[in-house]
């Protein structure tokens, strides 16, 4: 297929505003759960790029909190992981400034005396760095501590500092279902008020992901076609070509459904479903993404299929299937692999079938949105039976490319030149990202963590939003968990998943776009 590309010149960015972001209040970052992966490999690499555009405020500082015994060696570490995973150069001279924002605290996360103690370096820390009271709890543990965590920090009187403000953010999974997720939300509010708790769902930092709603709301030509009378179907694809990276215990417990459909999948359908916010403000945009999901009625059975794979080859390189990874069980009875139709229930996108699939382990990796159009009313060109290369005509489709190669295509069809009959060929319109603003080391946590500290929940999910997920899915939860499929594993490796999931689609004459990635 043919492409234009579409390109914004070096000096025209010179000249765009860098924006009047806001710098946060002074203020004491604690890290619960400092010495696990995540805060190496993002949380502290997003925080020294904050750091390198000038968007922390001077006076701050992060506490790093884990059980082990780090001292010294955990800010030693964390500039390594910054060099490492944040693309930053070794010799960078800020790097030296930043670590003196950094400290550790040894803690065990359910011993309430420790809290206590915690609390003391806190203020310690806070009144010799003249920081003031302004906390930020990030829960970045594995999740059983959430709860007690948060209940310790009420019980020391760290929820509510003395004429400050405190705050929480925390990690995924928030719950493991309906039941848990909520029994987790009345345990965080009877310490923390609604507006004091960031729940963090990384896709929600991507810019690719906060464009949808630039997309669709800062340009006026797509709105009057982003309906059922325009809207053929809708595809959301999480395809991800890694298995499971050693978090099999983790894993077995989740799943595809609970681990990237309920929640990361969710999101984008609903910024590409919601109805247009009154403003970019938490509550308007949070509004419109419930009534979304709450126009959802609960997937049946039957609207859904699951995999697992099995050995094969990926990228060419020969991996194990998923009953063979550490820690998993041979007879495994988890999805690695869910694809699913849903439809949602308002004037705009009745009779629109929206399909989710994600799944891992898979051909390619592509996080893509694709919302196809109606064929045109009339083809004429069709009608004249040209021959040649291209003669068949194709409807309009839109693909969001989240990532990686991230950007935006719009496929119409063009005349073939030279040819003596009408040959219509599709050809691709193509906005890429990297090329128009330059490729980003940024890893989506800088937007969340600047955002939790500007207290500004716009981009977090509200206790509702959680809560109305879980139970639209519950059903499918309860059934996939009550009975291991008999043909486990059902897809090879480096595959696009199982044969149901093509059968899901042809029942209504669809199929699943597998030409995924910029084309
Ligand atoms: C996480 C899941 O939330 O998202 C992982 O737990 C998954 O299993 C990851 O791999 C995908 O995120 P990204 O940003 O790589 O698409």
């Amino acid at each position: 297929m043919a492409t234009m590309h579409m390109s914004v010149r070096a000096e025209d960015l010179s000249q765009m505003p860098k924006g009047g972001e806001r710098i946060p209040d002074p203020g004491v970052l604690v890290i619960f759960g400092a010495s696990g992966d995540l805060t190496k490999r993002k949380l502290l690499p997003a925080l020294f790029h904050l750091y390198q555009a000038n968007l922390l405020p001077d006076r701050f500082a992060i506490v790093g909190v884990a059980r082990r015994a780090l001292g010294d060696a955990f800010a030693a570490e964390m500039l390594a992981g910054i060099v490492e995973f944040g693309g930053v150069d070794a010799a960078d001279p800020k790097l030296a400034s930043f670590v003196e924002h950094i400290s550790y605290f040894p803690l065990h996360f359910d011993d309430p005396a420790h809290y206590a103690s915690l609390k003391a370096e806190l203020d310690r820390l806070a009144a010799e760095r003249n920081i003031g009271p302004g906390r930020l709890y990030y829960l970045a543990t594995a999740p059983e501590f959430f709860a007690g965590i948060v209940e310790n920090l009420g019980a020391q009187a760290m929820a509510q500092p003395d004429n400050g403000h405190a705050a929480v953010v925390i990690e995924k999974p928030f719950g493991h279902d309906l039941d848990s997720a909520r029994e987790l939300n009345q345990q965080v509010n009877a310490v923390f008020h609604e507006d004091q708790v960031f729940r963090i769902d990384h896709y929600l930092g991507k810019e690719t992901v906060q464009n949808l709603l630039v997309f669709r709301f800062a340009n006026g030509i797509f709105e009057p076609i982003w309906n059922r009378n325009y809207i053929d179907h809708v595809q959301i694809t999480v395809a991800e070509t890694l298995g499971v990276e050693g978090r099999g215990p983790f894993y077995e417990k989740a799943g595809a459904l609970r681990d990237v459909v309920q929640n990361h999948m969710m999101e984008l359908l609903a910024l590409v479903a919601l109805e247009p916010p009154s403003s970019f403000e938490a509550d308007s945009v949070r509004r419109e993404k419930l009534k979304v999901w709450r126009a959802i009625p609960s997937i049946p059975v039957t609207d859904a299929v699951r995999g697992q794979y099995g050995p094969g080859l990926v990228n060419g390189e020969r991996v194990i299937g998923y009953r063979d990874e550490e820690r998993v069980s041979p007879e495994s009875g988890t999805e690695t692999f869910a694809a699913l139709r849903l439809s949602i229930d308002n004037w705009r996108w009745a009779g629109v079938p929206f399909f989710l699939r994600a799944g891992k382990r898979l051909r390619k990796r592509a996080t893509e949105i694709s919302i196809q159009f109606k064929q045109p009313p009339l083809l004429i060109f069709n009608r004249l039976h040209a021959t040649g290369p291209c003669t068949e005509i194709q409807p309009n489709l839109l693909t969001i490319r989240i990532q990686p190669d991230e950007g935006i295509a719009l496929r119409f069809g063009a005349k073939v030149p030279t040819t003596s009959q009408m040959a219509v060929c599709p050809v691709n319109m193509d906005f890429d990202y990297a090329s128009a603003f330059g490729k980003s080391s940024a890893n989506g946590y800088e937007r969340l963590l600047l955002d939790a500290l500007l207290g500004d929940q716009t981009l977090f999910s509200h206790r509702d939003g959680v809560e109305t997920n879980w139970a639209l899915y519950k059903p499918l939860l309860d059934a996939w968990g009550a009975r291991t499929p008999d043909v486990f594993p059902n897809y090879f490796a480096g595959t696009w998943g199982p044969d149901c999931a093509i059968h899901l689609l042809e029942k209504t004459g669809h199929l699943w776009r597998n030409d995924l990635g910029r084309q």
